[in-house]
């Protein structure tokens, strides 16, 4: 580019382009390369929609809104947890893996929205907690009542204490959550006993992956879901199920395969066996690892093509709004993905992390859990511009797109919760130093002006679990859906383009000569994405027609901390216009 101006478009691959026409209302029922591409929409189910007014989202509340998942335009749903569980963080601490939680509904209902978002032509995909099980699991109860060497112990990892008087941790593994892994029992005479392991809370203990009987159930669990329709698997933790059975200290700097709890190397054949009998389903079903490493070539290892399909791809979302530090995030991305043929997955937040508008609103806009700290300077003006023009940029990336509930209304995250209401163990075990994750995970406003918006059914008895910020009206999906400048309207230009878009989802991506600070790239031959995060507006490379932006030009140029997405060549058949 000169000045501004952009370089010619360069073909991209020559990726052919079939004419699709106009945005169908329901992706192919039967693609068995669906997860290639797809748009898939988290639902964290206590804080998406109530529909027996107690306060507490719920599946009643899913099944009413299905509607509006398929208008966004989503090719699949993604459930949190929403089995039996004392919710001591949020679910991920399951009872009991075949029944729903009462608050959200039972299996009945389950299996029936599971039909009907099918019908819409949007698939389900639930949540596998592998690593751990909750405190209240019937496993863990015999266990503890089995008492010290029973078979039943064997399920987890319960281990005397070190020292003269077993009052010392086995080992001092840091927590996943601030505080200890381990946890001392009381036996049944009321004297101290044996330890158990949890990475997480104390009331999520680790089960043990070297047993049989593990192996087994999650097998049986899978086969549980998978025979009720569901899609797909998220699995959590994915990468810290298996132990070194020795229970080592962790070296300074561990080798590859040598952490004691992360990325052990037997975790593959695990998956592998997975993937067999996910393959023996008719409709392919996916495997999603939630998968945190800092070794992008070990993480690729789990996409091999008998292992998970996709895994969450978290090294975006931890870099700054910077455009080398992004340009170098999805190079290294793609440059890994290639020669295991997996898609990748773009993310921008989901019910772990701050919101998008926050983050990308602060100074330091890169995501670390230890930088989460409450009373940040945040300008969410500017958050919410990083945060459309994010939006757009991911869905023109290849590979499959997450989109955490609220996103699409580009909701903040909610920072003044009163410490009394936060729930997340995250805050209470770092003493209240960490907000915790509760700010992400407040109840959506769908209509009105005053809480609940539309969140809880006119006559509902309870207000909503979490307290929804008084000016949250405005942010509306009544509010927004008729606001050709809202974050709503937005995405659902955008997944239109995208589900139209012969050249988009999966495939080849051409960068473009760009001034610095620009992150310009070809889909296909005649579609083409520019993101300035540079100071100051830059032109736009030559092009027929502008198909969205995230905000207006000006004067022609494409203003800082924006996308716009151009048709470079005159449109074909399977092209959609504007
Ligand atoms: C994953 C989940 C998170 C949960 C943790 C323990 O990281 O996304 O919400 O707290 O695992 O299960």
């Amino acid at each position: 580019m000169d000045g501004g101006t952009a370089a010619p478009v360069a073909p991209a691959g020559g990726s052919a382009a079939a004419a699709t026409g106009a945005a169908g209302p329901t992706p192919p029922a039967d693609d068995p390369q669906w997860w290639r591409s797809a748009v898939i929409y988290q639902i964290y189910p206590r804080s998406f929609a109530d529909g027996n007014g107690d306060g507490v989202g719920d599946l009643a509340g899913v099944r009413q809104h299905l509607p509006y998942l398929a208008d966004l335009g989503v090719d699949a749903i993604w459930f949190t947890p929403w089995y039996a569980s004392p919710l001591a963080d949020g679910g991920y601490d399951v009872a009991d893996y075949r029944s729903i939680h009462p608050a959200f509904g039972d299996l009945h209902e389950a299996e029936a929205l599971i039909s009907e978002a099918l019908a819409l032509g949007i698939r389900t995909i639930i949540d596998i907690v592998p690593n751990h099980v909750s405190d209240r699991h019937r496993w863990f109860q015999e266990a503890l009542a089995a008492g010290p060497g029973s078979p039943e112990r064997e399920r987890f990892w319960f281990r005397p204490g070190r020292g003269v008087h077993r009052d010392e941790m086995p080992t001092s593994w840091p927590s996943n959550f601030s505080g200890d892994t381990w946890t001392r029992t009381t036996n049944a005479d009321g004297t101290p006993g044996e330890w158990y392991l949890h990475l997480f809370s104390p009331q999520q203990p680790d089960l043990n992956w070297n047993h049989p009987d593990v192996r087994r159930e999650h097998e049986d669990i899978l086969r549980f879901w998978f025979d009720r329709g569901v899609a797909g698997v998220r699995i959590d933790s994915a990468a810290l199920l298996v132990k070194d059975p020795a229970l080592p200290e962790i070296p300074e700097h561990p080798a590859a395969g040598e952490h004691p709890n992360q990325d052990r190397d037997e975790l593959h054949e695990i998956y592998r066996s997975w993937r067999t009998l996910a393959d023996a389903y008719p409709g392919t079903r996916v495997l999603v690892g939630e998968i945190w490493l800092p070794d992008i070539e070990r993480f690729a290892l789990y996409l091999r093509p008998d292992e998970l399909h996709t895994a969450f791809n978290f090294d975006f979302l931890a870099r700054p709004w910077d455009a080398d530090a992004l340009r170098a995030s999805i190079d290294e991305t793609l440059a890994a993905h290639a020669p295991v043929h997996a898609p990748s997955t773009w993310v921008l937040s989901n019910h772990d992390v701050t919101r998008a508008v926050t983050r990308y609103g602060r100074e330091d806009s890169s995501f670390a859990f230890a930088k989460k700290r409450k009373g940040t300077p945040t300008d969410l003006a500017l958050g919410r511009r990083r945060a459309r023009a994010a939006a757009l940029l991911t869905s023109a990336l290849p590979g499959s797109l997450y989109i955490y509930q609220g996103d699409e209304l580009g909701l903040p995250e909610v920072e003044d919760l009163p410490d009394e209401l936060r729930e997340d163990p995250m805050h209470e075990r770092s003493g209240g130093v960490d907000p915790g994750r509760d700010g992400c995970r407040v109840p959506l406003p769908w209509r009105g002006t005053t809480p609940p918006f539309g969140f809880s059914p006119e006559d509902a008895s309870a207000a909503p679990w979490l307290p929804q910020p008084a000016d949250w009206g405005d942010l509306s999906v009544q509010a927004q859906q008729s606001d050709p400048s809202s974050m709503l309207w937005l995405y659902r230009q955008a997944l239109r383009i995208r589900r139209a878009e012969p050249a988009l989802g999966d495939g080849p991506l051409t960068w473009l000569a760009s001034p610095a600070g620009v992150l310009a790239f070809a889909r296909g031959a005649a579609f083409v994405s520019v993101t300035n995060l540079s100071g100051a507006p830059v032109a736009l490379p030559e092009h027929q027609a502008i198909l969205l932006s995230s905000s207006p030009l000006v004067g022609g140029l494409l203003p800082p901390d924006s996308t716009a997405w151009l048709r470079t060549q005159r449109p074909t058949a399977g092209h959609l216009t504007t």
